[in-house]
């Protein structure tokens, strides 16, 4: 431990603070965080934990979900500029829109959505409870927002469901190409291609395994092969290496980098306990109930 991650400890237990991190942050910050896991690990630890102060290392919509779960509680971002393009690209108007096209549709929302946008929607999913809670929803027609390669994917794995999609998703995984796929592959034959489901479908298809953030990982260290190409951003390369030296990682790409996940730094951690940096969500009582419906819905169906 390093001089800050020191002072982070002492810190937080002065302070009553948990600090919960997504894979997508620096190792640095996953070493001091309570808990590290992928969205869905994430909400379900917002709804459980004790502690009077939430950190949420990770992107604003994360930061919601627990003030959504836990109104009680002070919830902090270490950095408010720290959003999610994705969840961001649609507001209440458009969505009102399309559920005006589509009357007799459930509408499912992935989690990297807006606490305003929740508040229109039947229920969420994350990318490793998406094809569970749909197969489980009592609706046969879903209108699924906003990612499009994420509901490529679980259209393809539950084809019983008409799913209609909508033209969007995340910057980050868009950009990896088949063509860089095929590349890794025929540069790196011996290795297994693990993939995110935002990733276009022309990726998908090309891998061996497809899986959240925290669903990559544990195949990794469970698996007994050697070298790895990762289809995500490029945080779970980094983990993985220091996790398991004996084996290889490879990104897909150098440039599958989320900078607003990489904009909060160890520093900014610190200093949010300190109670000089960091920013507090706030929520109006009316939209937060309106948003719990749906993330307790996701959570009912997807623990059951
Ligand atoms: P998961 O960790 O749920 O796979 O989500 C990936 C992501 O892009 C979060 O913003
Ligand atoms: Fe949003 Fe993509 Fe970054 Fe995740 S990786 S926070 S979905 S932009």
């Amino acid at each position: 431990m390093n001089e800050i991650q020191q002072r982070i400890i002492e810190l937080k237990e002065k302070n009553d603070a948990c600090i919960l991190a997504h894979c997508y942050q620096t190792h640095d910050i996953l070493e001091i965080a309570d808990y590290v896991g992928d969205s869905f690990g994430l909400a379900q630890k917002a709804a459980v934990a004790k502690n009077k102060t939430i950190i949420m290392c990770g992107v604003r919509f994360m930061a919601e979900t627990v003030k959504i779960l836990s109104p009680e509680k002070r919830v902090l971002i270490p950095r408010e500029e720290a959003g999610c393009p994705m969840a961001e690209q649609l507001d209440p108007d458009m969505l009102l829109q399309l559920k005006q096209k589509y009357p007799d549709h459930k509408v499912v929302a992935y989690i990297n959505t807006t606490a305003e946008l929740k508040t229109l929607c039947d229920v969420c999913v994350t990318s490793s409870s998406a094809v569970k809670i749909i197969k489980k929803l009592d609706s046969d027609n879903i209108l699924f927002i906003p990612d499009c390669n994420l509901g490529d994917y679980v259209k393809k794995q539950v084809p019983e469901k008409k799913i209609k999609l909508i033209s969007g998703g995340c910057p980050t995984h868009a950009k990896l190409t088949a063509a860089e796929a095929k590349a890794a592959k025929a540069a790196h034959p011996g290795a297994l291609f693990l993939v995110h489901p935002e990733c276009q479908p022309e990726v998908v298809a090309l891998a061996d395994f497809v899986g959240s953030t925290t669903e990559i990982m544990d195949f990794a260290a469970k698996s007994d092969a050697e070298e790895f190409i990762i289809g995500t951003e490029n945080s779970i390369v980094q983990h993985l290496g220091i996790q398991h030296p004996e084996k290889l990682f490879h990104p897909l790409s150098k440039d599958c980098v989320c900078h607003n996940m990489k904009v909060t730094t160890i520093a900014d951690v610190l200093h949010t306990l300190e109670g000089r940096s960091g920013f507090e969500i706030t929520m109006d009582e009316e939209q937060r109930l309106a948003a719990k419906k749906c993330i307790d819905e996701m959570l009912r169906l997807g623990n059951g």
